[in-house]
C-alpha cells in the first residue's frame, strides 16, 4: 500500500492545467503516494448545486493531504443564475468550496511563502523572502452575511448599537450586512503559528497586520491576544501595522518584513500583494493547514481568459507542491525540488508568458521535472 493517500482536485478553468503540471513533478520524484481524484467547482455547483460535494468531503475525511488547482466563483445571484432549470428557485446559496472546506476541516492556517528566486525577471526586488500567516476560517470570512437583513437583527442593531445606527431603519434590502467575527482562540493559534515557525526557521521578525484603530472590536481583539503571544517569543522581534500602511511600507521598505500574521482578510490581501512582489499569481503558493488534513494550491483563481491555452505558470502550483512535501516530512524531496525551481528560473531558458517566454505549462513543469536528481527519482 502507499505510504500516502492524497486528494487530488483539479477544480476549474487553468487550475487543471497546473494540477497536470503537478502531477509530472510528482511523477518524477517518486512520492509513494496514491493519488484521489476529487470533484469540486463551478461545473458541480451549476450541476448538483453543490460546488464541494459531500462525496469530495468524504474524501478529504480519508486523505493525508490534498493538491487543490482553482476554482471559478461568482457573485450569488449569478451564481443562482447559471444553475440548471431544476435546481432554480430552490433557496440553493453558492459558497466558495476552497472557503468551506477550509471551515470544515478547520485549516485554521493559511501558508503563504513569498521568495524571490534569483534571476525571475518579475522580482520587485532581488532577495526578498516573506511568509504570511493568513487566519483561515474566521473574520469576515466568517460567513456570517445578511441580504436582506431580517427584521429581528434590525431591530437589535437599532437597540445595541452606539453610536444610533441609521441604516436599522432602512427598508430590508436598502442594506447588507457581513458580519466579521474573530476569536481569541483563532487568533492566539494563528499568532503562534506564525512564532512557532519563525522559531523553527530562524526568522527574526514577526509582524502582526490590522486596523484596530478603527476596527476596534476585533482587531483590537486580534492585536491584544498578538502581543500576549509574542511575550512567550523573546528572541523573535513582535512589530505591528495597519493593513493600509502596510500595503505602502512593503513596497517602499520589503526588507523591513519578515513573517507577517493577519486575520482573514487582511492576509488575503497582504498575500496578494507580497505574491506580486516575487512575480505574482503565477509563484503564489497556498497552504491551507489544520492538525490533521493539510490542502495545498496555487494562489490564483481559475483565470477564465486564460483557460485552455495551456500557457498558465504551473511554478505556484510546483511550490505548493514543494509546500505539501514539507508538510508530510518528505525534507529531501522538497529540497530537491525547490532547488530545481531555482535552477529553471535562474537560467531564464524556459520561461511562461508571465516571465516574457513562450513556453507552455507543460514546458516548464519538464523543465523542472528535468532537473530533479536522479537520486530521488523512482
Ligand atoms: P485569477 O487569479 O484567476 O487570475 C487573475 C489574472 O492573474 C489572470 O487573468 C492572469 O493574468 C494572472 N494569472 C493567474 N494565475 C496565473 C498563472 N498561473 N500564470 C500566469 N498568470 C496567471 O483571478 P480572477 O481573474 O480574479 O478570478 C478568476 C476566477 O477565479 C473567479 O471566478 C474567482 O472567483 C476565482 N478565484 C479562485 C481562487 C481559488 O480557487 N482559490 C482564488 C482567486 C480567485
Ligand atoms: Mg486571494
Amino acid at each position: 500500500m502507499p505510504k500516502y493517500r492524497i486528494a487530488w482536485l483539479p477544480g476549474d478553468g487553468i487550475g487543471v492545467e497546473v494540477l497536470e503540471a503537478a502531477a509530472l513533478v510528482l511523477d518524477r520524484l517518486g512520492l509513494d503516494a496514491e493519488y484521489v481524484p476529487g470533484d469540486i467547482g463551478w461545473e458541480f455547483w451549476r450541476a448538483e448545486g453543490d460546488a464541494l460535494p459531500a462525496r469530495t468531503v468524504d474524501l478529504l475525511e480519508s486523505v493525508d493531504a490534498a493538491m487543490f488547482g482553482a476554482i471559478t466563483s461568482k457573485p450569488a445571484r449569478a451564481a443562482e443564475a447559471e444553475l440548471s432549470p431544476a435546481l432554480r428557485g430552490r433557496g440553493l446559496t453558492y459558497r466558495s468550496p476552497i472557503v468551506r472546506m477550509r471551515q470544515r476541516f478547520d485549516l485554521y492556517v493559511c501558508l503563504r511563502p513569498c521568495r524571490a528566486y534569483p534571476g525571475n525577471p518579475l522580482n520587485y526586488r532581488e532577495g526578498i523572502d516573506l511568509v504570511v500567516f493568513r487566519e483561515n476560517t474566521e473574520d469576515l470570512y466568517a460567513g456570517v452575511e445578511f441580504s436582506p437583513v431580517p427584521r429581528e437583527l434590525a431591530d437589535v442593531l437599532g437597540r445595541l448599537s452606539k453610536p444610533f445606527t441609521p441604516f436599522a431603519s432602512l427598508p430590508d434590502d436598502a442594506y447588507a450586512v457581513s458580519c466579521k467575527v474573530n476569536t481569541r482562540a483563532g487568533s492566539e493559534r494563528i499568532v503562534r503559528a506564525a512564532f512557532e515557525f519563525a522559531r523553527r526557521n530562524g526568522r527574526k521578525k514577526v509582524t502582526a497586520i490590522h486596523k484596530a484603530n478603527v476596527v476596534r472590536a476585533t482587531d483590537g481583539l486580534f492585536l491584544e491576544v498578538a502581543r500576549a503571544v509574542a511575550h512567550d517569543y523573546p528572541e523573535i522581534a513582535f512589530d505591528e501595522a495597519n493593513i493600509d500602511a502596510m500595503t505602502m511600507w512593503l513596497l517602499k521598505n520589503p526588507f523591513n518584513y519578515d513573517v507577517l500574521v493577519a486575520p482573514n482578510l487582511y492576509g488575503d490581501i497582504i498575500s496578494d500583494l507580497a505574491a506580486q512582489m516575487v512575480g505574482g499569481l503565477g509563484f503564489g503558493c497556498s497552504g491551507n493547514i489544520g492538525e490533521r488534513l493539510g490542502v495545498f494550491e496555487p494562489a490564483h483563481g481559475s483565470a477564465p481568459k486564460h483557460a485552455g491555452q495551456h500557457k498558465a505558470n504551473p511554478i505556484a502550483t510546483i511550490l505548493a507542491v514543494k509546500m505539501m512535501l514539507e508538510w508530510l516530512s518528505e525534507r529531501d524531496k522538497a529540497a530537491a525540488l525547490d532547488e530545481a525551481v531555482a535552477d529553471v528560473i535562474r537560467e531564464g531558458r524556459v520561461r511562461t508568458y508571465d516571465m516574457g517566454g513562450r513556453n507552455t505549462t507543460m514546458e516548464m513543469a519538464e523543465a523542472i521535472a528535468a532537473r530533479l536528481p536522479a537520486g530521488v527519482t523512482r
